[in-house]
C-alpha cells in the first residue's frame, strides 16, 4: 500500500468513469472502483492490521484517495445525467409548428358515388342491378335492339370495332345490350337497371368523352304502360335532383322503343335533356322470346356524366375524366 499504488487506484477510477458513455456503464465502473471488492475498499478494511504508527498516515492517504474517486464519480455522474437529459429532450420533443402529415384515405370517384346512389335507390324499389360486359357482341349491341347494319342509328353512335372485324365484337356504345341479356336469361316480371361504362369514338372535350357511363332501366311485366314509365322517371328525377324537379317527355325515336321519347328535367330554371326512354319495341321483345300478348315493358337510359354535371353545375368533362383530387374530394369520401 504505497502512495504510487493509491494514486493508481484514483487514476484508474477516473479513467473508467470518464470512459463511461451512459449511467449504466458508470454504475458498473463505480462498483469496480468503490464497491466492496474495489482495491481501495479492501485497503480500507485492512487498516486495522497496520501498526499503530502507520495507521494515521495510511488512513489519511486512503481517505484522500476515496474523496478524490468520489469527486471523479460526481463529475462523471453530472456529465452523463446532462447528456441523458439532453437526449430525452431531443428525442421526445413535440414540435407543434411542424406541418401535419395527414394521410388521405382513399375515396370513390364521383361517377362511382352516383352509380352506387342510383343502384341503391332502384334496389329499394325492388329492381336488381345487372352488369353486362364492356366488350360486347355487335348482335347484342345493335341487331337485337332492332338496329340493323344499314340503320342510320349505327353511324349515330361512332363505334369502336374490335379486330379481327369478323369477330363481330365492339366496345358497347350503350348499356342497352344489357336489356337483351336480361330478357334472354330471366323470366318476366323483370325489373332491372344496368349502370356501366360505354364507349364511342368521340374526342374528349368539354361535353364528350370516348369513355363514359350510362344507366339503363328495363321493366317487363303485365299491363305496363307509358304512365308507369313517366311515374318511374318522375320519382327517379326527384331522387337525383330534389323534390322540386319536373320531368317532361318529348317524342323522339329509338329503334328499340316504340313509342320513344326524350326525358327532360326542369332544373335550375331551365329544361335540360336527361336521357332517352320508351315502351320496349315488340320486335325486341319477340327477339328475346317474350310473349307480347301477355307482357309489355318500358326502358330508359341516361348518361351518368351528364347527370353529375347537371346536378353539380360541372361545366367541363375534363374534370370528371382527369381524376384531379382537388375536384374529386369535393364529392366527399363516398365510402
Ligand atoms: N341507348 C340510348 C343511347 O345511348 C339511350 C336510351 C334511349 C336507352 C331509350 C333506352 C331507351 O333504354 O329506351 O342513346
Amino acid at each position: 500500500m504505497n502512495p504510487a499504488e493509491i494514486a493508481s487506484w484514483v487514476s484508474d477510477a477516473a479513467k473508467a468513469f470518464s470512459a463511461a458513455t451512459d449511467l449504466d456503464q458508470l454504475k458498473s465502473a463505480r462498483l469496480a472502483h468503490l464497491g466492496d471488492k474495489a482495491p481501495i475498499s479492501l485497503a480500507s478494511r485492512s487498516l486495522g492490521t497496520l501498526a499503530p504508527e502507520e495507521k494515521a498516515s495510511a488512513g489519511k492517504s486512503i481517505g484522500d484517495a476515496k474523496a478524490a474517486i468520489n469527486a471523479e464519480l460526481a463529475k462523471a455522474t453530472e456529465r452523463l445525467e446532462a447528456e441523458r437529459d439532453a437526449k430525452v429532450l431531443a428525442e421526445e420533443v413535440v414540435d407543434i409548428t411542424l406541418p401535419v402529415q395527414r394521410r388521405h384515405r382513399g375515396g370513390l370517384h364521383p361517377i362511382t358515388i352516383i352509380k352506387n346512389e342510383i343502384s341503391d335507390w332502384f334496389i329499394e324499389q325492388g329492381y336488381s342491378v345487372e352488369e353486362g360486359p364492356e366488350l360486347e357482341s355487335g348482335w347484342l349491341n345493335f341487331d337485337a335492339l332492332n338496329i340493323p347494319a344499314d340503320h342510320p342509328a349505327r353511324t349515330m353512335q361512332d363505334t369502336f370495332f374490335i379486330e379481327p372485324l369478323e369477330s363481330g365484337m365492339v366496345l358497347r356504345t350503350q348499356t342497352s345490350p344489357v336489356q337483351i341479356r336480361s330478357m334472354l336469361t330471366k323470366q318476366p316480371p323483370i325489373y332491372v337497371i344496368s349502370p356501366g361504362r360505354t364507349f364511342r369514338a368521340d374526342e374528349l372535350d368539354a361535353t364528350h368523352s370516348p369513355v363514359f357511363h350510362q344507366v339503363e332501366g328495363l321493366v317487363i311485366d303485365k299491363d305496363i304502360s307509358m304512365a308507369h314509365l313517366k311515374g318511374t322517371l318522375d320519382n327517379f328525377a326527384r331522387h337525383m335532383f330534389g323534390e322540386n324537379v319536373t320531368t317532361r317527355l318529348r317524342p323522339s325515336f329509338f329503334p328499340f322503343t316504340e313509342p320513344s321519347a326524350e326525358v327532360d328535367i326542369y332544373f335550375n330554371n331551365r329544361w335540360i335533356e336527361w336521357g332517352g326512354c320508351g315502351m320496349v319495341n315488340p320486335k325486341v321483345l319477340a327477339t328475346c322470346g317474350i310473349d307480347t300478348s301477355i307482357y309489355s315493358g318500358f326502358a330508359f337510359g341516361m348518361g351518368l356524366e351528364r347527370t353529375l354535371m347537371v346536378r353539380h353545375g360541372i361545366t367541363d368533362m375534363h374534370d370528371i375524366v382527369e381524376g384531379d383530387l382537388r375536384f374529386t374530394r369535393q364529392f366527399g369520401m363516398g365510402l
